[in-house]
């Protein structure tokens, strides 16, 4: 029954550190559910990497009197410090700028050009008479056609989320002086979108399964009539264009960053040591290709890339596109360049990782926008990880580590009670089976929590504090059934908050890794040792509250 899963979760680029929105937006949902399938067994491959090559990057490297090489790299190996303390679990995170991925992108572009879905054609570019140059993507500003919003680029508009070809924008605008751009001719290469509307209607049609957004948003784009996009630009940084006479242009950046998805399973699996493994991936029909993204990328993974396959051939369509909507700060709009953001490095060297992942996991924006606050972080750290869960494995494990010499007791017979608390810790795992199946994160982690609050009720109720002193039997089985929950919980918080579930794990007194022990109710053995409790949070002070909203709004360093 073990099933293959492939997770693809959005490249991001190589411009800036990641903040809030990104982990929100689809790294931790695609951890959560990477987590959830190894424990279940089932085989996981999940893969991105840095999204190194377009206008995001050169303008970067410009602002700062870098090359593009420099800045990319440099946020790279920050990625990947981030990934590691985050517990952001990545079978390979990778880069576009690797062989492997130029030669894998101008093999897709080669093959749709010979299949006929790519073509060249002449078209005016914006060209800046006073920067004297081509202006690409990010360089040329304007408003949107579609929805009227003053601050399209020339790629797309970001708050309908339309993709666009710069020719369509009103008032463009160069975006180094402010000069209106004159147009100039420039041959380019041109992806025949038009020719897999039906196609793709047909397919999307079938997706049922898919979130609202990323179904209506696709029907009403695919509806509304497709372009065709060109998909090479007047640009120096990027992948060459493999054809003559193009030396001067480079292929696209989001035409090749989607391309990503697949050269990086295929590194994945030259580096495994078997080179033809990325097709069981790929290509074996049972598979699942989960594609984990902001609301803005919807385009790009339902329709363009899509296509791309389609027009290819032999390889797996997307399965699901878990989109997320946006998480807003404080109440606000999340702007990079206004610093109304969180970084996540700042987060990593003041903090740990899982009240972060708990916090955003509870108040995932699945369905529509949430909102993050460092007084709801405080309090939900506070008040749920320590009181409510951390204090609940704390106050049985110091218990049970004093009065019965370190060992998991042994029960006695369990009553209704006690059989109803563990008949719920079975139910939770297996109703949390299905929401995590269908990527409901956070209907899955409140019923965690909701068992670990019942634990806590029936503990009140027990009092095995106390009874211990006339009936050491039911004390020691009302401890027993409390350390089945904690086993429990252990598990089916671990795709959300590894470190703790591991560092629970261990204080069970069991070896290795939580995710070997699969999606059940570990029991632990009557008499297994235990080693010497602590705390599973640490209580924040309240001043963390004041300080960090402070730190929002403010020019960086
Ligand atoms: N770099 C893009 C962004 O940050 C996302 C690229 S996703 C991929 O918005 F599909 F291209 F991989
Ligand atoms: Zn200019």
């Amino acid at each position: 029954m073990s099933e293959r899963i492939f997770i693809a979760v959005a490249w991001p680029y190589a411009d800036g550190p990641l903040h809030l929105g990104h982990i929100a937006g689809a790294y931790l949902p695609a951890d959560i559910f990477a987590r959830y399938h190894r424990l279940r067994g089932d085989e996981v491959l999940m893969v991105s990497g840095s999204d190194q090559h377009g206008t995001p990057i050169t303008i970067k490297a410009e602002q700062e009197g870098k090359k593009p090489g420099e800045i990319a790299a440099q946020y790279h190996q920050q990625f990947l410090d981030s990934w590691q303390r985050l517990g952001i679990s990545f079978d390979l995170f990778t880069t576009t700028s690797t062989a492997n991925h130029a030669e894998v992108s101008q093999d897709m572009f080669l093959t749709l050009l010979n299949k006929g879905y790519i073509y060249k054609a002449t078209v005016s570019q914006p060209y800046c008479p006073h920067c004297l140059r081509f202006l690409p993507d990010r360089y040329i500003e304007g408003t949107c056609p579609y929805c009227g919003s003053p601050g399209a680029r020339g790629d797309q508009c970001d708050d309908c989320g339309k993709p666009m070809n710069p020719a369509e924008l009103l008032d463009p605008h160069c975006r180094l002086c402010a000069a209106t751009p004159q147009f100039k001719d420039s041959e380019h290469f041109f992806l025949k979108l038009t020719a897999f509307r039906d196609r793709l209607l047909a397919w999307v049609k079938q997706q049922s399964h898919w979130r609202q957004n990323a179904l209506n948003f696709t029907m009403r784009y695919l509806e509304e009539g497709l372009r065709d996009r060109a998909i090479t630009r007047d640009i120096d940084w990027g992948i060459p264009v493999p054809v003559d006479g193009f030396d001067s242009k480079r292929i696209y950046v989001w035409f090749e960053a989607v391309i990503g998805y697949l050269s990086a399973a295929k590194e994945w699996a030259k580096s495994s040591g078997d080179e033809e493994r990325w097709r069981s991936f790929w290509q074996d029909k049972d598979v699942k290709g989960y594609y984990f993204i902001g609301k803005d990328n919807i385009a790009f993974h339902t329709i363009i890339w899509p296509a791309m396959l389609m027009g290819y051939g032999g390889l797996a369509l997307p399965y699901d596109v878990p989109a997320n909507e946006f998480l807003t700060i404080e109440g606000k709009k999340l702007s990079t360049s206004r610093n109304w953001a969180v970084w996540l490095p700042d987060y990593l060297s003041r903090y740990e990782p899982d009240p972060l992942r708990y916090l955003l996991s509870i108040n995932m924006p699945e369905t529509g926008d949430t909102d993050f606050s460092w007084r709801e972080f405080f309090r939900r750290n506070n008040d749920e990880l320590v009181a409510t869960y951390g204090n609940l494995a704390h106050r049985v494990l110091t218990f049970v580590y004093r009065r019965f010499n370190g060992c998991v007791p042994q029960p006695g017979e369990f009553d209704s009670h006690s059989q109803a608390l563990i008949a719920q810790a079975e139910d939770t795992l297996e109703s949390m089976d299905r929401l995590l199946y269908r990527c409901h994160f956070r209907e899955a982690i409140r019923s965690a929590m909701f068992l670990a609050q019942e634990t806590n009720r029936y503990l009140d109720k027990k009092s095995p504090w106390k009874a211990i002193e006339q009936d050491r039997q039911a004390s020691a089985t009302a401890l027993y059934v409390a350390i089945s929950v904690l086993s429990c919980l252990k598990t089916a918080l671990y795709p959300f908050l590894p470190f703790s579930s591991q560092k629970l794990h261990q204080l069970l007194g069991f070896d290795g890794n939580v995710e070997d022990d699969g999606w059940q109710l570990h029991f632990p053995p009557p008499g297994q040792n235990l080693p010497s409790p602590t705390p599973l949070f640490s209580k924040l002070d309240e001043e963390l509250v004041e300080e960090e909203t402070g730190r929002l709004g403010q020019v960086r360093y």
